[in-house]
């Protein structure tokens, strides 16, 4: 039997536009999130999965599942829906309930403060992180956070995926159409991401000593397509400039040299200020998190530049591709690769010496009730099975991992491909177009979890 430590955080995660719904109740204020356009026929954020008005059943599911820990996200534009930063009582309130109701279930919350929704009212006012000013709005939300929920949250993550959060315009309000300048304010947004990152730390530190706090990072873990040295170069440059720059700037408050000559050179260094370095540099985070879902490849770059991709594969150093030799799925299409978490997690591991949760790893897939109204996602099962076999090897190998979140808890919409592309340990009974009553049915992965936990292993 494969046992995890004593006190690993057995987990499962959502983030608040995507499971909430309730976008215009309670004084809420409207977010990126909400006003980016979906596809006709696609589900949108109004009800999500509708937890906004079944927390109390979301969170006794939670309670029969075993969870040691909830990993959520707080809607920055529910706590504050404008640009006059004045906290929403209401908004807070709701967030009170919730973790109270996790507290009197031995569930510990961890919460992510920035979770891709940006409140519109920001983008609106100075668009957003693309300006200084996000950097201090993000600290006073920070900080009303830290102060109002002192002592009951003692672990919180800063901003989840900087990658896909600075560089997905329609989640962050940046619509710029030149692919040019579009990097450069991708480039610049992380900056100022990073900075507010650094103002929360040692806000937290003031605050709240005892609690932790981390970013969420979307690791990404590059091949060499073929053992040719261009290619084991395109590979590694990758990863430093699709993961390594971010997370260097939240531990260590620097970006490494390669990626500062990278930025000199292609003209994408961001304006920066005298005093920011003493920000950067005054203070780190306790831990990191983790999401994984595939590993990509990387080959040599040949031929012009291609703008008509995810910005953070732009390069003229590499080119991306699939890896030839994993399974694809309809939803998962770079493949399934459980290995890749370990060859991820021990990089950052070696660079860093911090500990680690698995804040978010799971598998996509259309699925509807069978005859019976049962869900048997059995494939979901060996899917969470050979990546927790992957950290349990970490661990044996001395890598403090302290906990595994899968995505999602409950289904919840995607990010951006509304509601058939299910994660769920419980079905949310809804069509993309019809939210019914979101009903909540336990999936055959749920029992399998339960059971994990209770069990502290496989
Ligand atoms: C992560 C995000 O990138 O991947 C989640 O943190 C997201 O918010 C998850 O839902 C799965 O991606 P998608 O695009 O399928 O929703």
């Amino acid at each position: 039997m494969k046992k995890f430590t004593d006190h690993f955080l057995w987990g499962a995660s959502t983030s608040a536009f995507q499971v909430e719904g309730g976008y215009n109740e309670g004084g809420r204020g409207l977010a990126t999130t909400d006003v980016q356009k979906v596809p006709e026929g696609t589900a949108d954020t109004k009800v999500a999965a509708d937890h906004y008005h079944h927390w109390k059943e979301d969170v006794a599911l939670m309670a029969e599942l075993g969870l040691k820990a909830y990993r959520m996200s707080f809607s920055w534009s529910r706590i504050m829906p404008d640009e006059t930063l004045k906290p929403n009582e209401e908004g807070l309130a709701f967030y009170d309930r919730l973790i109270d109701a996790l507290l009197e279930n031995n569930i510990e919350p961890l919460v992510t403060l920035y979770h891709f929704e940006c409140p519109q009212a920001l983008v609106e006012a100075f668009g957003g992180w693309k300006s200084r000013k996000m950097v201090d709005a993000y600290a006073a939300y920070a900080e009303v956070c830290f102060r109002h929920f002192k002592g009951r949250v003692k672990t919180w993550v800063t901003v989840n995926e900087q990658l896909i959060a600075t560089a997905a315009g329609n989640l962050n309000g940046n619509h710029e159409k030149d692919p040019v300048q579009n990097l450069r304010n991708i480039y610049q947004m992380s900056y100022h991401v990073s900075l507010a990152e650094h103002k929360a730390f040692a806000l937290l530190r003031e605050i709240d000593p005892s609690a932790k706090i981390g970013p969420v990072c979307a690791i990404q873990v590059v091949y060499p397509l073929t053992s040719k040295a261009q290619d084991v170069s395109a590979a590694w440059q990758a990863e430093e400039l699709m993961e390594f720059y971010m997370l260097d700037m939240s531990v260590r408050g620097a970006y490494s040299p390669f990626v500062t000559s990278y930025l000199k050179n292609h003209d994408l260094y961001p304006v920066t200020e005298k005093e920011d370095e003493e920000v950067l540099k005054g203070s780190t985070c306790d831990f990191i998190g983790v999401n994984y879902y595939f590993s990509v490849c990387a080959k040599e770059k040949t031929g012009p530049i291609n703008y008509n991709q995810p910005p953070f594969w732009v390069s003229d150093l590499y080119d991306i591709c699939a890896n030839p030799y994993l399974e694809k799925t309809e939803w998962m299409d770079m493949g399934i690769d459980p290995d890749g978490l370990r060859t991820g997690m021990e990089k950052i591991y070696q660079r860093y010496q911090l500990p680690m949760i698995v804040t978010e790893n799971g598998m996509a897939v259309s699925e509807t009730p069978d005859e019976n109204g049962e869900i048997n996602d059995t494939y979901r099962i060996e899917y969470i099975q050979a990546h927790l076999s992957q950290i349990h090897k970490m661990i044996e190998e001395g890598v403090p991992v302290f906990g595994y979140c899968p995505w999602s808890f409950v289904d919840v919409v995607s990010s951006h491909q509304g509601f058939a592309k299910r994660y769920g340990l419980v079905y949310i009974d809804r069509t993309e177009t019809d939210p019914k009553e979101c009903a909540r049915i336990k999936k055959k992965s749920f029992s399998w979890y339960q059971t994990v936990i209770r069990n502290n292993g496989f």
